[in-house]
């Protein structure tokens, strides 16, 4: 059985390389990935992800949401294999050469992750951006469509939201990992935020998540390394 600290991919969602690197001392060993954002990898780059496999006795998630040509993406994804990431993510978008150009450049070094749509985007904007009315309303089945092109594709898995986490396992199969964001603590305090459909860390393992992204109830918590032990705590309950 997994250690249930390693379901749980931190994101480091600060600015700077001093706020990050001091989240990943506090964090060290109680999370099983840093997840590392545009943000961060804008501002400091590669040479952040270095020292973060050096010192953050975890794995890495560069999450970087990738959707160009598939050369483009190709060339980009060698890059990102050569930093030593565990997880990579890229659109699954509407192109499989693109995914599959992806996955070929990582050679197997780096896990590549779909998206398969954005908790921000909405049935309106679908019908907007002209998707047929049976995808546009129901969410969920444009999801799981974007998650069979993932795994035909070769793709490790998916980003999709706890709610539709064990539609895909179950279709797609328990190898074929499920990463949901959304993730609130049953003793959440951050108060109401930009996250609208969330789930405990035990509902999610308990639908079949593989790992759960969680940043601000550590993150913004008095004890970040507390908070972490406690979400560890909650993800040992949901496996029990
Ligand atoms: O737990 P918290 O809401 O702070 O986590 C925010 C992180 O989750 C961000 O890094 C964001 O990129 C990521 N994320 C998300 N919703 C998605 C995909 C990723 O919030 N659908």
């Amino acid at each position: 059985m997994r250690d249930p600290r390693d379901y749980i991919i931190f994101p480091l969602d600060v600015a700077t390389r001093n706020d990050a690197e001091a989240l990943v001392r506090q964090l060290a060993g109680r999370v099983g990935l840093f997840k590392i954002g545009l943000e961060l990898f804008i501002r400091s780059g590669p040479d952040l992800i270095r020292w973060v496999r050096g010192e953050g006795g975890a794995g890495i998630f560069l999450d970087l949401k990738l959707h160009d040509i598939p050369m483009t993406v190709a060339r980009a994804m060698a890059g990102i294999a050569d930093l030593q990431v565990d997880m990579t993510t890229v659109h699954c978008g509407e192109n499989p050469r693109m995914l599959e150009a992806a996955v070929d450049a990582g050679q197997g070094r780096t896990k590549v992750l779909g998206v398969t749509v954005l908790t921000s985007v909405g049935t309106a904007d679908l019908h907007q951006a002209g998707f047929t009315p049976a995808l546009a309303d129901d969410v969920e089945a444009l999801v799981r469509r974007r998650a069979e092109a993932a795994q035909a594709a070769g793709c490790a898995g998916v980003v999709c939201s706890g709610r539709e986490a064990h539609a895909i396992k179950r279709a797609l199969g328990p190898d074929f990992l499920a990463v949901t964001p959304g993730i609130r603590p049953a003793w959440e305090s951050v108060g109401p935020d930009d996250q609208q459909r969330v789930m405990t860390p035990a509902e999610a393992v308990r639908s079949g998540a593989d790992y759960i992204v969680i940043g601000r109830p550590i993150r913004d918590a008095v004890d970040p390394a507390r908070a972490a032990r406690r979400v560890a705590d909650e993800v040992a309950e949901g496996l029990a």
